[in-house]
């Protein structure tokens, strides 16, 4: 007979300071949600990003955290969906953090996320997500990098030498409107089904236009609008073969930059076209590649690596396995393993304990059990693993993980294993 498994229902964690209260914030508290985060990330955002921002909060779950009628915490969780090997969840996005600087260290964002996670868990969302502004806070909560990007830099004052030979199909420049179709469909591909990458979050029509193809840059008011290039193709069924997102900007007396936002490619042959009409563009010097993945094949195929170099390496997207059972059911499995992995959870103890995976490319089965554990590991970690990102092996290496059976963290290497490895570049 099959068994029902209750949802894991989050323990209610008193705050730690009994006066605060956590409930959600209406939408008519949320542009006091918005002064709070402004107040603590510094910001004095013109009147058209403030609507941008509380346009964008109207589809979010919305908690704050109250000490009487004063609102003194503030989070919010988008409604994504994102990729997980095999298909996709839903997984709430978590942004704007923000505890009163009157207030903080005394339990507010403790009290907040486990709000959240309860909130998520009885949305039926198995696990959540954030992009961290620090990396240090977040572990504790049982957050681990998912996924990680790099930043890649191109001397442009050369012409980029390369060890392939770039697809010789025409290039395009789409105009802004066009982006949601052209390059929404495309993008889909490569997210799920065989092609695709784990980590990346679903994009509405409303996230491409006020997202990506926003006028100006959140961060940087001296970049250029938004630019799309694609590579045309003309025998179909998509209209394009790839495509480069970028914004530029010139200095008086140096060459500009490119910055390079995002960039798919059906071939290698395809994404050297690309790569060289960047690292081509009039006026300009670098091309500046922020939070490509690590296994990008520009990194191979570029033929002076003194010319391409990675500047940096981040975590980007952090996962959160609020319910691991139903995580671990819900993606596809590379390899069969057969092992008890003993998960420390302190935060949702409804996770924590002994359990047996038996998975493999047919399924996934993962029951609570009694039988001495041959891996234990922290919750952060296996979300860490769970995307296909961070070795099993090197968790133990790294003494992270315990191995009490050998070769058992291989085996679960092989089996988590994706073939391209987990990437996520839309930022939130
Ligand atoms: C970061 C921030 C949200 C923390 O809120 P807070 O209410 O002070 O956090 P809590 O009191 O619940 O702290 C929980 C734990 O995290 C630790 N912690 C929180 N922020 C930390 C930080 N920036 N660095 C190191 N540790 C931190 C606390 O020491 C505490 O540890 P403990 O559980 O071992 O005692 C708050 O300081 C803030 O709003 N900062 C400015 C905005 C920001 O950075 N937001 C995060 C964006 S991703």
């Amino acid at each position: 007979m099959e068994q029902v498994h209750p949802p894991v229902t989050p323990p209610a964690t008193p705050p730690a300071t009994p006066s605060i209260q956590f409930r959600d914030i209406p939408e008519a508290g949320i542009d006091r949600a918005l002064s709070l985060a402004y107040l603590v990330f510094h910001e004095s955002p013109e009147d058209e990003k403030r609507k941008h921002h509380r346009d964008l909060l109207l589809d979010c779950v919305r908690i704050g955290a109250y000490d009487g009628e004063e609102l003194v915490g503030f989070l919010a969780a988008f409604p994504f969906t994102v990729s997980v090997p095999g298909g996709e969840l839903p997984c709430p996005g978590l942004t704007f953090v923000s505890v009163a600087p009157t207030h903080r260290r005394r339990g507010v964002l403790s009290g907040m996320i486990a709000e959240m996670f309860a909130k998520a868990s009885a949305d039926g969302a198995p696990i959540a997500s954030l992009w961290a502004s620090e990396a240090v806070i977040y572990g504790r909560f049982g957050f681990g990098p998912g996924t990680h990007g790099s930043t890649v830099e191109i001397d442009s004052r050369r012409p980029l030498a390369l060890r392939i030979t770039p697809d010789d199909r025409p290039l395009r420049l789409l105009d802004p409107s066009e982006v949601p179709d052209v390059l929404g469909p495309y993008y889909d591909r490569t997210r799920t089904g065989p092609t695709g990458r784990a980590g990346r979050l679903a994009r509405t029509e409303a996230w491409w236009r006020e997202e990506w193809m926003a006028e100006k840059d959140e961060e940087d008011d001296e970049l250029s609008p938004p630019r799309v290039v694609t590579v045309v193709n003309p025998a179909g069924p998509s209209p394009i073969a790839g495509y480069a997102i970028y914004r530029t900007k010139t200095h008086d007396d140096a060459p500009g930059l490119v910055r390079l936002d995002d960039l798919e490619a059906d071939t290698p042959a395809v994404a050297a076209a690309l790569w060289r009409y960047l690292a081509a563009i009039d006026l300009t010097g670098t091309v500046r590649a922020w939070g490509r993945p690590q296994d990008d094949p520009l990194l191979l195929f570029a033929a002076d690596r003194d010319q391409v170099r990675v500047t940096s390496d981040f975590p980007a997207l952090w996962i959160r396995l609020i319910d691991v059972r139903a995580a671990l059911s819900a993606r596809s499995w590379a390899a069969p393993v057969d092992a008890v992995l003993d998960v420390r959870d302190d935060r949702l103890p409804a996770n924590a304990g002994r359990h047996r995976l038996t998975a493999s490319p047919d399924g996934c089965a993962y029951e609570r059990t009694d039988d001495p554990a041959d891996l234990t590991l922290d919750v952060r970690d296996l979300a860490a693993a769970y995307l296909g990102g961070t070795e099993i092996t090197a968790l133990v290496r790294a003494g992270l993980a315990e191995e009490h059976t050998p070769g058992t963290a291989t085996a679960l290497d092989a089996a988590l294993r994706t073939a391209l490895l987990p990437h996520t570049v839309d930022e939130f």
